[in-house]
């Protein structure tokens, strides 16, 4: 396994919508242990492929990511929101944005459909934290952060401080 490096706004690649996995290989499954560990590392409760730079529609989760002992590993390829529910607020934060939260409305409970990492299908219920992060991570391979879902003048007073930093950074 290997920890890899989280891409940050504004990455060009974060913008790209992912390719759906067609077969599910040891290649597959080796990307998702490493982003698996990446995400136990860094520490956050999802990571999307595209945020290690990878076009491919994978994701982990894991609510209980910072509990040791009470982890619970979700991965999930060419996930897909086949219902959902309600409406919420959440204060939500990115790896990929780092230092910014904001609120973010999203439905309350989802049902997502994709295939394990033995290619088997799964259908998962998400209540909670969990809703939030599967709709997060889905938003990633749809190449759309959570700042692309606040009101627009939040949106660009966020984006032109995150441009500022990565300007400062690359100097
Ligand atoms: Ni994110």
């Amino acid at each position: 396994m290997a920890i890899l490096n989280i891409l940050k706004y504004p990455d060009p690649i974060l913008k790209r919508k992912a390719d759906p996995v067609t077969q599910i290989t040891d290649e597959v499954r080796r990307l998702i242990d490493d982003m698996a560990e990446t995400m136990y590392e860094a520490p956050g409760v999802g990571l999307a492929a595209p945020q290690i730079g990878r076009s491919a529609r994978v994701i982990v989760i894991d609510v209980n990511s910072k509990e040791e002992g009470k982890r619970e590993l979700v991965c999930m390829v060419n996930p897909e929101i086949i219902e959902q529910r309600g409406e919420t607020v959440w204060e939500e934060g990115c790896l990929s944005v780092p230092d910014y939260t904001a609120d973010v409305r999203r439905a309350e409970r989802v049902v997502v459909k994709g295939l394990d990492r033995n290619g088997k299908e799964e259908v998962i219920v998400g209540e909670g934290l969990l809703s939030i992060v599967f709709q997060h991570e889905i938003d990633h391979l749809n190449g759309v952060l959570f700042i692309d879902r606040l009101g627009p003048i939040k949106r660009d007073l966020i984006r032109r401080k995150l441009r500022k930093q990565a300007r400062v950074e690359s100097i």
